[in-house]
Formats: structure tokens, sequence, C-alpha cells
């Protein structure tokens, strides 16, 4: 059984990256700069934000956190956000779900301009990837699909079971796994019998955030297993999974761990996406 160490492929992309950054800053050029939005006071985002500045600055990013008022009005919002949009010096937005539930996500989603979307959330960039081209990829399914390929895990033929269905993680994570020739199957809430799936992956991700949903009767022996669900055990106040880990791993060929697996590879391809819309922008 073999750890998939996200936590260290992510410190070698961190490298690479503020090697590249570096070098394009000593030619002239400015800094990229990545605006994050929080809006509210919601726990868990206000440390994923700062972290996600803390990394930005270790690589060479300019952050620019934008923490809007729980009460900020509808206009506020779309004003932030076109402001932003028009801001020549800024190369990503991202827009810290979830949102106050007044607000209807996709609205402000779509309100950010594909050319400084680093989700990849935009309907143009969902569109191109369903299709296969190019485009700025969600971050967490990428981050995945970049630690399969450092641990050279094959995709091309395999059985990948899916379980959750999000727009940010399950839905696009299956289309890209489909589109590199991976066999895709989806589970979702009204799945009759997700073991009788799940037995049959080469490669099991679940994205559901229900702790330990994924027992070691639902693995086939030998499958990776990628867990990407994140969530605090309330009777030991450790950070789990969706993947009942202590007993899974004994069987797989491949898992990675929570916390150190999946979460760090998010946090860089943030990063990485925000380089590659700022090479976008010194070019136009
Ligand atoms: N909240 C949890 N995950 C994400 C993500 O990938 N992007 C944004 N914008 N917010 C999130």
């Amino acid at each position: 059984m073999k750890i998939l160490d996200g936590k260290a492929v992510a410190l070698k992309r961190r490298q690479q990256l503020t090697a590249k950054i570096t070098k394009i800053v000593e030619q002239g050029h400015r800094r990229p700069t990545l605006a994050v939005i929080l809006v509210g006071n919601d726990e868990a985002s206000q440390v994923y934000v700062k972290h996600k500045t803390q990394i930005a600055q270790a690589v060479g990013i300019e952050p620019l956190t934008i923490h809007l008022d729980e009460n900020v009005s509808h206009e506020q919002l779309y004003g932030t956000i076109d402001q932003l949009n028009l801001d020549q010096t800024i190369d990503g937005i991202l827009l810290q779900l979830p949102l106050p539930t007044r607000f209807r996500e996709e609205d402000y989603l779509q309100a950010i301009i594909p050319s400084k979307d680093v989700d990849g959330f935009h309907y143009v960039h969902q569109g191109k990837m369903l299709q296969g081209y190019d485009s700025i990829y969600p971050c967490t399914p990428l981050g995945v699909i970049n630690l399969l390929n450092e641990y050279q895990i094959p995709i091309q033929g395999q059985n990948v079971v899916m379980v959750g269905t999000s727009n940010i993680v399950g839905k696009p994570l299956a289309v890209m796994l489909l589109n590199l020739g991976a066999t895709v199957t989806m589970c979702n809430q009204n799945t009759q019998d997700i073991k009788m799936y799940t037995q049959t992956a080469d490669i099991l991700i679940s994205a559901t955030g229900k702790q330990f949903i994924i027992t070691k009767e639902m693995v086939k022996p030998q499958a990776t297993v990628i867990d990407i669900g994140i969530m605090r055990d309330l009777k030991t106040n450790k950070l789990v999974g969706d993947v009942d880990y202590d007993n899974v791993a004994p069987i797989t060929s491949n898992i990675t761990p929570v916390p150190g697996g999946v979460g760090p590879m998010t946090v860089i391809t943030l990063m990485e996406n925000t380089f590659k819309l700022y090479q976008d922008h010194l070019q136009s």
C-alpha cells in the first residue's frame, strides 16, 4: 500500500511554480495577482482563505483579500466583482463558497469574466472542458489528476467510480477522467446499491463530505482510493475524510490520507491556474 503524499507533491510543484514566477519577475514583469472575495464569517472559509493567501505569497503571487460583510447588498457584491473584472492588475478572481444562502451562487460565479475565472466555474470553461478542449479546470479535480499522474497511476482504460456529483468536484472530475479515457461511473444520493459499483473500481473517488461513507467492504482489493472529503471527527476532534481510512488503507494499492492528500493539491492548483491566467494576460 502506497500513501499518495499530496503534501509532498504540492510542495514540489510549489517550488517549480516559484521558480517560474521569479524568472518572469526578474525579466521586469509585474507579479501575478489573485483576488479572493470572502463574504461573511464562515469559519472554515476564513481558514481556507488565510491559507490560500499564505501559499500565494510563498510562490510570489500577490494576494488581495476582499472581506465583505455578511449583510453586503447584491449590488455591492456585483460591484466588487465588476471592479476586479476591469482592474488590469488582477489576474485571477476567486469567490469563496459557500456564500450566505440569500445569494444565488451561480449568478455571481458567472459574473466573473472567464479570463479571470481561476476556479474554472464559468460556463465557457465548463463547456470547453466537456468537449475536451484546453481550459481552466476546477482546482480540486485538476489537483487529483496531477496527483495520479505524479504517481504514474494509469487512467486510460481504468474503471473509475466517482461517489458525489457536486459542480465543484464530482461532475468536473468525472468529465476530465472520461476525456482521459477512463470508464467512469457516477454514484449519487439516489444510487440504490453504491457498493455494487464501488466494488468494480480500479480508482475509487469519494467527494461527499460524509464521514466514513466508504467502508472496506465497498473497495476492490488493490484499488486506488482518493478521498476528497474533509471534516472534523466530533469524538476525536481529528480531521477525517469520506473513507474509513484505518480499515480501507491496508487492502488498497494507493490511497490519499486526510489531511495531506487532496487538500494541498487543490491549493497549489489554484496557484497554477492563477499563473496560467497571468501568462495569458501578459501576452494580450
Ligand atoms: N469552497 C470550497 N471549495 C471551493 C472551491 O474550489 N472554490 C471556491 N471558490 N470556493 C470553494
